[in-house]
């Protein structure tokens, strides 16, 4: 075998096996025994009605359910650049699911991302966030799924490639980019804006979508909530370079995260849109509220607030753009499927500029939205159907162009068509 291979490829393998070795031995964990499954009525049910908002701002369920398929279950597929990865089943059946885990099994597991056997954990599992838990909240969280209906149903293996597929080497990644430990408050700051960061931090993982990775899957340190591309959308920036047209006030950012909407920004869609009305709906007002709190002071919002009356002046003097345009491309499509409801002589955000699916720096949100909609499924709230049936992918391309053209400043979005047509191609999926 050894003859085969030139001398690159051979010290390549051996570097390799080295690592692996070196992986392998520092990353060594032990087992922790398995425990009989616990009696149901053995846990305080104040502790499992908070493990239940805590399991809730987690998305646990979004992550480890499949479409139609029983609570927590696992089998979701996630696509990780490497190969797909597969949520397990976290409920208490003790063959398949984590019946047979102890508390401390399943701290560990959320703390330091290694399960009840030894085994590495993947970062897809966000325990990179969960790792800042308090050990009440660990506590309630553990009680909450002890106290689940049991699943009989057995775990997918992943399909990442080697040397991915190797899971000692995530000692190494875990040197590199992980940092454990608890939630540690800033002195400097008040209450609310502690607790807000330790929900956003921690539980709620708001970065987890909102920070850009690096090449090994990493949330970038350098770059916290800076946007990121996701599944076929783009979490926009949640920092200073948020392209938002009004500034993103505490009070705002209040009744998006409770309500999925903002009057003068607009609807929560695609991944946010669980976040909203699945992930962040059991919390508290004032959780909710403490999550503004942090948010808006981390994103300048203070020091726009002098410029937004002008900023809304202009964004108002775009909302009646359309007449006299007929001949311009997109314009007579968007008068004759948009302009019934995106037409509004009192209001700017009804016809679209203040919505960052237009100033954004690329034009992913847009196209999810004309293809996907708004709403539905029987739910309350705003409606939009979806018109990927309806609408070519040059017609959404027009639109894009015509509507970032009138509602923005902003340079024209490139390659429009091809946008949309791998936007097309990309399922939608919410981790
Ligand atoms: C973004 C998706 C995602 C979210 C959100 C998520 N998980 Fe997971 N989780 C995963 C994936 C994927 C794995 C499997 C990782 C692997 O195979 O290494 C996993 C593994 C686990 C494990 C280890 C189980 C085992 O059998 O090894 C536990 C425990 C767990 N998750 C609990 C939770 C809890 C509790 C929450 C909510 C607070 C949660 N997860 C939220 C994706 C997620
Ligand atoms: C039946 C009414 C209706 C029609 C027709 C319609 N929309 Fe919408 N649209 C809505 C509602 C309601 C919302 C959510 C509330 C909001 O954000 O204004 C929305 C939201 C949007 C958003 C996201 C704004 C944001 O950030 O919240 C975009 C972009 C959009 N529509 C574009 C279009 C385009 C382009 C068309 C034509 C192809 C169209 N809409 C047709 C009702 C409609
Ligand atoms: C599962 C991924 C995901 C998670 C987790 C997530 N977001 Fe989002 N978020 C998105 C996506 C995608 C969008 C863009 C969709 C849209 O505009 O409707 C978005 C949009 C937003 C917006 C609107 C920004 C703008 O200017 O248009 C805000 C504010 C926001 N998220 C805040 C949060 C906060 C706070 C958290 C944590 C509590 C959070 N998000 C967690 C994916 C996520």
């Amino acid at each position: 075998m050894n003859a085969l291979l030139n001398p690159r490829k051979r010290i390549a393998i051996t570097l390799l096996l080295v690592l692996l070795a070196g992986c392998g031995a520092m990353g060594w964990q032990p087992a922790i025994d398995p425990i009989a499954p616990q009696p149901v009525n053995g846990f305080v049910p104040g502790t499992v009605t908070a493990g239940e908002q805590l399991a809730s701002a987690g998305n646990c369920a979004s992550c480890h359910t499949i479409a139609g398929g029983p609570p927590f279950g696992g089998g979701l597929g996630l696509e990780t650049g490497f190969g797909v990865v597969y949520s397990t089943n976290i409920s208490p059946d003790p063959q398949t699911g984590i019946g047979n885990w102890s508390e401390p099994a399943f701290a560990r597991a959320m703390r330091e991302g290694v399960a009840r056997d030894g085994t590495q954990l993947l970062p897809a599992f966000p325990y990179t966030h969960f790792t800042k838990l308090t050990d009440d909240d660990v506590r309630a969280l553990y009680a909450y799924f002890m106290t689940r209906p049991a699943v009989v149903q057995a775990n997918r293996p992943d399909t990442l490639r080697f040397p991915f597929n190797v899971r000692a080497l995530q000692v190494g990644w875990k040197w590199l980019y992980f940092k454990p430990g608890r939630f540690v408050s800033d002195s400097a700051k008040n209450a609310d804006w502690s607790r807000g960061a330790y929900l956003a931090e921690g539980i709620a993982h708001c970065a987890a979508c909102h920070t850009p990775r690096n090449r090994w899957g990493a949330e970038r340190a350098d770059a916290p909530y800076a946007g990121a591309p996701l599944d076929g959308w783009l979490a926009p920036a949640l920092n200073a370079a948020n392209p938002a047209p009004m500034p993103w006030t505490q009070q705002d950012l209040y009744t998006y995260l409770r309500k999925g909407e903002s009057e003068l920004h607009g609807t929560a869609a695609g991944p946010m849109a669980d976040v909203v009305h699945e992930g962040l709906a059991k919390l508290p007002d004032s959780d909710v509220l403490a999550l503004a709190t942090y948010f808006a002071a981390g994103n300048g919002s203070a020091a726009l607030q002098a410029a937004a009356p002008t900023a809304l002046k202009l964004a108002m003097s775009r909302r009646l753009v359309d007449k006299g345009r007929e001949t311009e491309p997109g314009a007579n499509l968007y008068l004759a499927a948009c302009a019934t409801c995106h037409y509004s002589p009192i209001a700017a955000q009804g016809s679209l500029s203040l919505s960052t699916a237009l100033t954004s720096t690329d034009p992913s949100n847009f196209i999810q939205t004309v293809l996907q909609g708004v709403g539905g499924h029987g739910a309350p709230g705003p409606y939009m159907p979806a018109f990927a049936a309806a609408l070519t992918d040059d017609d959404v391309a027009l639109l894009a162009g015509y509507l970032r053209h009138t509602r923005s400043d902003l340079p024209a979005w490139p390659n429009l068509p091809q946008a949309v047509a791998a936007r097309r191609s990309t399922s939608v999926s919410t981790p």
